[in-house]
Parts: C-alpha cells; structure tokens; sequence
C-alpha cells in the first residue's frame, strides 16, 4: 500500500519504478495500473509515455472502453477499474502475463474497486491453484491503510512524505530555471522579463 499527497507521484512515477527496477535486476516487469475514470487512464497512459521518451502505444498502453492502445512491448497497462474487474472476472487467465497490479484511487470505494478487490483477495489466497502470480499495489492520496492491511492480512504500507518530495521538486526546477536563464542569456545577450521564453519559442518553431 502506497499513501502519499496529492501530485507526489504515485500514479505517473510508481509505474516506472517497478519497470525500471525489473530492466535494472534482469526481472520481468509487467505491469497493470487501473483508474476509476476512462480520461485519467488514457491521459496518464500518454504523460508516462511521454516521460520515458515514446509515444503511447509502445511500452505504455491503456485500455479504455473498446479503445484500446498497446503493442506486443508494452510493459505498463493502464485500464479502468472496470475493464479490469470483467477481465479479472471473465478471462483470469489473460492476467497470467501480470507481475504486477497498482489499483489507484482505492479510496474511491466505488463498487469496480471493491470487487476487483474482493476477487484479487480471493486470488491471493489461493496462488496455489491459479495461474495468476502478482504483487498487489495499492494507491491513494487518502485512505484508511488499516483497512486496507487488516482485508489483506499480509501488506505493508508506504507512506511517500510530502516534504523530502517537494523540497526535492523545488530545488531541481530552481537549477534547471537557473541553468535555462543562463544558457539564454549567453545566446542572445540581455533582454526584458518575459523576453526568454518568447525567444526560446519562436526559436523552437523557426
Ligand atoms: N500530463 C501531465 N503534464 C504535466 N505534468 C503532469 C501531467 N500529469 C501529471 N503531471 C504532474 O506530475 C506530478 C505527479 O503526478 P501524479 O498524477 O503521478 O501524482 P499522484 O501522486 O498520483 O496524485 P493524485 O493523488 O492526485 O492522484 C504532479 O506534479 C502532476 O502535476
Ligand atoms: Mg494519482
């Protein structure tokens, strides 16, 4: 179980850890990352595409209703909460590829998540029988983690700390501002407030 502020993360950065963990440590990573909402999944889908350099699609995909973007390399599924549970339902065994499912926004209580959550509950207990074989990941800004770890009775709880995350936030886009501001300078020596970005812009586009 994952808690921490709104905006820290969790959602577009927790993904990416555990692929980056998994190509680092020879480990398979494949992972699913559900949202209640149809634009969070395919809007997400397409920032964390962006943040590893590719287009949506490739190694980040998202299924949403009947469209669905994703290739035989992608690596992190985002879906909604209730394609999820029809596919946790009726075709489990199109999960067996999964190392990894991250249910966000489980605060929400909606009745996609509790029942998704009853059935994984139901398939953790029984990893004997299935063929499904996946760490459970839980995501949110707000809620009650002791629920959560007494309904799954083997769970631990990680709670990101706001403010080791956005003093680091800040520090770096100081620097990086800093550095920009220079880089301008240098190339088109002096000008008035604002006149950096109008310049980097109309650069960028000539
Ligand atoms: N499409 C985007 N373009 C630019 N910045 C984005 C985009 N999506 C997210 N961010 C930024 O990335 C940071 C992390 O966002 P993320 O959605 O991962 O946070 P979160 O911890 O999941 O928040 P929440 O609890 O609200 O879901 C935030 O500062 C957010 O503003
Ligand atoms: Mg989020």
């Amino acid at each position: 179980m994952i808690s921490g502020d709104t905006g820290c993360g969790k959602t577009t950065q927790v993904p990416k850890y555990i692929l980056e963990h998994g190509q680092a440590n020879n480990q398979e990573a494949n992972i699913i990352c559900t949202q209640p909402r149809r634009i969070a999944a395919s809007n997400i889908a397409k920032r964390v595409a962006v943040e590893l350099g590719e287009r949506v699609g490739h190694k980040v995909g998202y299924q949403v209703g009947m469209e669905s973007r994703a290739s035989p390399d992608t690596k992190i599924m985002f879906m909604t909460t209730g394609i999820f549970l029809m596919r946790l339902v009726n075709n489990p065994d199109s999960l067996a590829k999964y190392t990894h499912i991250i249910m966000d926004e489980v605060h929400e209580r909606d009745l996609d998540t509790d029942f998704s959550l009853v059935v994984l509950k139901h398939l953790l207990g029984s990893k004997e029988e299935g063929t499904l074989n996946f760490k459970l990941i839980l995501m949110s800004a707000t809620f009650n983690t002791e629920l959560f770890a007494n309904y799954f009775s083997r769970s631990s709880i990680a709670k990101i700390e706001d403010t080791e995350v956005y003093e680091g936030v800040e520090e770096q886009y100081r620097k990086e501002e800093a550095e920009r501001e220079l880089k301008l300078q240098k190339e088109w020596g002096r000008a008035e407030p604002g006149a950096w970005d109008k310049l980097a812009n109309e650069k960028e586009h000539a």
